[in-house]
């Protein structure tokens, strides 16, 4: 007689995650006013709408230990929130959201052994290099020159641009190359074949800090959003 339909399972699943996302949001709120955070810089590009828990994991517990902590917390049963810090935010954490197989400089091919060098100079193997976070800017490595690391044996056959390739290197015009080349090859958009058609190096620099993106608005992937992420890890 009380059988439960595929409907009502289903209105009942889609209750728990909005349970999920409200309490997130409590959470979030809660702590964005907590003073001891109030020193922190601003969330980066994009990343206004994201709690804490999407990044910085507990140290122990799954996601559902995690929230009962971080609710507990928020409403005054414990002390501290899930212990900030105590977990590194790694790759894997931005992996969840902006997995892309299309990325032409995907940081575990950075771990072979010919890029060892490489690395020392600019870890490219993790994501924080450039992206260090709560700086209110969306890139954050200090140099856009860091391609001379890895393509200084660089040979383009039939080279299409004005001043081929080869020159650029040989007088180490490292800072041309991002006027040119978006760094993970994301967006979808034409490629410049003359120096005079660059993108000039100001408007580069306000993309990083947050502004306009002058690669276009054609993108093949952007980051899941919270929802999205909270359903995939209901479903690990
Ligand atoms: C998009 C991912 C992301 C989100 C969301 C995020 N953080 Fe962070 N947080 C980081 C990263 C990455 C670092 C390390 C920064 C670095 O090394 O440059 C960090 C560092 C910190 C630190 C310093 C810890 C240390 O060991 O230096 C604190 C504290 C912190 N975050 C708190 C918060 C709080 C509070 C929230 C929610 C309001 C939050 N974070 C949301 C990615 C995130
Ligand atoms: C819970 C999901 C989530 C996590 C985790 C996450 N991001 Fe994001 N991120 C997003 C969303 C959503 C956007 C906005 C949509 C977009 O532009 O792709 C975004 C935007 C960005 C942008 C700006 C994109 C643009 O063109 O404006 C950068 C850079 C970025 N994320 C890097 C990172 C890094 C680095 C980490 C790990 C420290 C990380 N993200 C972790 C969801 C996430
Ligand atoms: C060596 C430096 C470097 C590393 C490492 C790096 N990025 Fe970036 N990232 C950049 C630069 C430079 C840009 C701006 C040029 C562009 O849009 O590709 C950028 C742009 C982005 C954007 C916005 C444009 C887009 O592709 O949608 C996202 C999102 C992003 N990075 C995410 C990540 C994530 C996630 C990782 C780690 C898996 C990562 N980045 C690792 C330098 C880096
Ligand atoms: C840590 C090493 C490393 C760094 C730093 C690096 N690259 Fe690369 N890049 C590579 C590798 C490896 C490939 C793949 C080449 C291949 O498959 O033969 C590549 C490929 C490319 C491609 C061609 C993608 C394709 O499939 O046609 C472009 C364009 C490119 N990189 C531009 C840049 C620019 C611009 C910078 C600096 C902002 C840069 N790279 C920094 C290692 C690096
Ligand atoms: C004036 C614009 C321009 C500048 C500056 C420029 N490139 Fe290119 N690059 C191109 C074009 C156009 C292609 C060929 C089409 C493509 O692959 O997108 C290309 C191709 C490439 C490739 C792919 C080669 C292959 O065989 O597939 C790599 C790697 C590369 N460039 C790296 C660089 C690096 C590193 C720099 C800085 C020294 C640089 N580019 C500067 C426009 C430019």
């Amino acid at each position: 007689m009380f059988k439960t339909s595929p409907l009502r399972k289903r209105q009942l699943y889609g209750g728990i995650i909005g349970l999920a996302i409200g309490v997130l949001a409590i959470v979030f709120f809660n702590l964005k006013s907590s003073e001891e955070y109030i020193s922190l810089g601003p969330m980066n590009a994009g990343h206004d709408d994201l709690s804490c828990v999407t990044c910085h994991a507990d140290a122990k517990g799954n996601l559902a230990q995690q929230l009962q902590s971080n609710v507990e917390f928020a409403i005054g049963l414990r002390e501290k929130s899930v212990d900030f810090g105590t977990q590194d935010v790694t790759v894997k954490n931005c992996l969840e959201c902006h997995d892309r197989p299309n990325d032409r400089h995907p940081p575990h091919r950075f771990s072979e052994p010919r890029f060892k060098k490489a690395i020392k100079k600019i870890d490219a193997t993790t994501c924080i290099t450039c992206h260090s976070e709560h700086n209110g800017e969306r890139v954050t490595v200090a140099s856009l020159n860091y391609c001379m690391n890895c393509h200084r044996d660089l040979e383009v056959e039939d080279d299409p641009i004005d001043v081929p390739h080869i020159r650029l290197i040989a007088n180490e015009q490292w800072s041309t190359c991002i006027q040119c080349h978006d760094f993970h090859g994301n967006h979808a958009y034409e490629v410049p074949v003359k120096l005079n058609d660059t993108i000039p190096m100001a408007v580069i620099r306000d993309y990083l800090n947050g502004g306009r993106d002058p690669y276009g608005d054609s993108k093949k992937h952007i980051g899941l959003s919270e929802p999205e992420w909270i359903k995939l890890k209901l479903q690990d």
